[in-house]
């Protein structure tokens, strides 16, 4: 290839069609001015880039930031997490405009399940209702009875007649974990989030015996032989509470490590490891989540777009499974 032909090709594809802005500009500041001027509130999610965090008006687990969406009185929702985070906002709030800095920002559970093969898998067992965790497309919500989170799901199953039978989706783990907790057997899609997958019980089994007054907390999204040496299993929200209520000073966190930002602010005195994943790789961080930056964040709010748009049919449907949770969590 000749020089000349690199030089004539554009210099980012991802920045197509977006206008440019000055790279001195102060993307803090801007972010804070157009929040005012559109009154608008940015909900974000534990794994977000810790600036982002620190831009947040408030910062959640899934079902604390649905309930965040729920109630708030801004017009604008700029959603920093992933698309079915967003997706969930809009459908509690179908009147304002969301907006999410990259919608390429999905989930490896949500992509898992489509809609059409759960509703097939549905036809095989007539006499079950579905129970679907959060992570999952509105077109997957639209056709389930209940949502659930992870720091919920136990206390959902828990209300259902015990007679009546469950279809669990789309995270094998979480239901696994959920079946062991409340006694109740379930049928399970088999998804799964490859950020929790990623842990290496042989790796955190070295870090625990090089760090023995550590404790190993983990995300029920995890694997059974990663939760089955955990001293504390809990959502995101969990796991930073534990840590902060804890007497203990050190944790190895097998979870998504940007929740150790918050972890860290709480706790300046205390140390935490983030689980290793098995090969020399970032696997630990959620490429999804972290397609959103500051930049992107920015941009968002300056363009108005991307915005979540969403069938009307699909959110009345999906609506009534996800007040269903809002109600049961009370
Ligand atoms: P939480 O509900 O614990 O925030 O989990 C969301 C998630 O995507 C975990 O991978
Ligand atoms: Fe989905 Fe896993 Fe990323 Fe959570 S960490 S958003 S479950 S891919």
């Amino acid at each position: 290839m000749e020089t000349s032909d690199i030089k004539s090709k554009p210099l980012s594809l991802k920045f197509d069609g977006i206008k440019p802005f000055d790279p001195y500009l102060n993307l803090a500041e801007e972010i804070i001015k157009l929040k005012k001027e559109m009154n608008a509130v940015i909900l974000a999610h534990y794994y977000q880039e810790s600036e982002i965090q620190d831009l947040a008006d408030f910062i959640g687990d899934s079902l604390q930031l649905s309930q965040q969406a729920e109630q708030t009185k801004a017009d604008v929702i700029i959603f920093a997490g992933v698309h079915f985070m967003a997706e969930t906002a809009k459908i509690l709030n179908p009147g304002k405009p969301v907006l999410l800095p990259d919608l390429n920002a999905g989930c490896s559970l949500a992509e898992g399940c489509p809609a059409p093969l759960l509703k097939k898998f549905k036809e095989k067992y007539p006499d079950h209702i579905v129970i679907s965790y959060i992570n999952c497309t509105a077109e997957v919500k639209a056709i389930s009875d209940i949502i659930c989170t992870s720091s919920n799901a136990v206390r959902i199953i828990e209300q259902i007649p015990k007679d009546q039978k469950i279809i669990f989706a789309p995270d094998r783990n979480l239901g696994r974990y959920v079946m062991q907790k409340s006694g109740r057997d379930m049928v399970l899609w088999q998804g799964a989030c490859i950020v929790h997958e990623t842990f290496s019980e042989r790796k955190i089994n070295k870090l625990k015996f090089e760090n023995p007054d550590a404790l190993l907390i983990a995300h029920p999204e995890c694997e059974e032989t990663v939760l089955s040496n955990a001293d504390y299993i809990g959502s995101t929200s969990g796991l930073l509470n534990f840590v902060t209520e804890s007497e203990k000073n050190e944790f190895i966190v097998a979870t998504e490590p940007g929740i150790i930002h918050q972890m860290l602010k709480k706790n300046p005195e205390k140390t935490f490891i983030p689980a290793p994943p098995e090969s020399s790789c970032n696997c630990n961080e959620c490429p999804y989540m972290k397609l959103n930056t500051i930049e992107k964040l920015y941009l968002c709010m300056r363009d108005k777009k991307p915005e979540i748009i969403l069938d009307e049919d699909i959110m009345k449907k999906a609506l009534v499974p996800l007040e269903r949770m809002l109600e049961m969590s009370k």
